[in-house]
């Protein structure tokens, strides 16, 4: 029961057909409903924070919530910084104890990405922290950050070594179709496997990362729109496609907006059927079960982590 690195989940997971799932938190409910989940599942699990999830909740408060998890339900949690802009925000994270950390410099040209991913590198291997960079860009909303499809740039199989020798980074987030968001794909739902097939091929020992891997499902929109919701024509990424990805060498597949949809679908649902109620703790109860499935789901289902831990 610690905070640990993902050193050994990956290294257990790269040439296994499974991956571990690591989900965003922002509060204690999320926070307990995941690990909760891990727990039961005996899964490996990350928790992560985004930029707007430490605005929202204070550092202070996330990395004390996730402590608490810690020692209540006994596992082992690797803390992540997700999205890290710049080498200040990774370096507080370290500096905070954070066990992993992403600096995320998939805007900048390759050489910009190379010098700020090694810089970040550079600082947390020496204080025993792991990094994950990204090459390519996902389409989607990140921190209020809208990119469209068609400015989306999938990740160069020869770049990503070059990228990978250069740095030292600990594992890549690569871009393949996959997008952040509840809005994936305009058509037909697709994931670039052939080039996926490429670089794990190139990279055999790179942990690789898929973002934006929630697969918004049908059931939760419906529910969210049956008790008042408004939200329009949404698409995510097949589970199917999640379980193919997780066989290559996949390792980190990154799951938020599934859980906001569960937890909010929850949410309307219970105030809806009890209009007379306003205390908070019974609304976010089932909202927290809610979120615990959710995790359960994916970790036997699409992940297939269940019994690695
Ligand atoms: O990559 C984005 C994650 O879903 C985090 O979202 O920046 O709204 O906290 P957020
Ligand atoms: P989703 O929006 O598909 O859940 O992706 C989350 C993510 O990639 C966080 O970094
Ligand atoms: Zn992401």
């Amino acid at each position: 029961m610690a905070l640990v690195t993902t050193k050994q989940m990956f290294s257990d997971a790269i040439h296994s057909d499974y991956a571990v799932g690591a989900f965003n938190v922002n509060n204690m409910e999320i926070v307990q409903g995941i690990t909760e989940a891990a727990q039961e599942e005996h899964s490996p699990v990350i928790l992560q924070v985004s930029a707007g999830a430490r605005k929202y909740a204070k550092p202070a408060y996330l990395k004390k919530l996730v402590e608490a998890a810690i020692a209540d339900t006994g596992i082992d949690v690797a803390l992540h910084l997700d999205h890290g802009a710049d080498f200040e925000t990774c370096k507080q994270c370290i500096d905070d104890g954070f066990s992993s950390v992403m600096i995320d410099g998939s805007k900048y040209t390759f050489m910009e990405n190379v010098e700020l991913t090694k810089k970040v590198v550079d600082y947390a291997h020496e204080r025993g922290v792991v990094v994950e960079a990204e090459l390519g860009t996902l389409a989607g909303i990140e921190d209020d950050v809208i990119v469209d499809n068609s400015d989306a740039v999938y990740t160069n199989p020869t770049q990503a070594v070059e990228f990978v020798e250069k740095t030292n980074v600990d594992s890549l987030a690569i871009a393949i179709g996959t997008s952040h968001g509840a809005y994936k794909f305009k058509g037909t739902p697709r994931l670039d496997f052939e080039r996926l097939g490429k670089i794990s091929k190139l990279l055999p020992e790179t942990p690789l990362v898929l973002h934006g891997a929630s697969s918004v499902l049908l059931e939760f929109v419906n529910s969210c729109n049956q008790y008042g919701g408004k939200i329009p024509g949404a698409q995510g990424v097949p589970e199917d496609m999640l379980k193919k990805a997780a066989e290559y060498t996949i390792c980190k597949i990154n799951i938020d907006t599934d859980l906001r949809l569960a937890m909010t679908a929850e949410i309307r649902k219970y105030l809806s059927e009890h209009p007379e109620e306003f205390d908070p703790r019974k609304y976010l109860s089932p909202a927290r079960d809610a979120i615990k499935n959710m995790v359960i789901h994916k970790m036997r289902n699409v992940l297939k982590s269940s019994g690695h831990a």
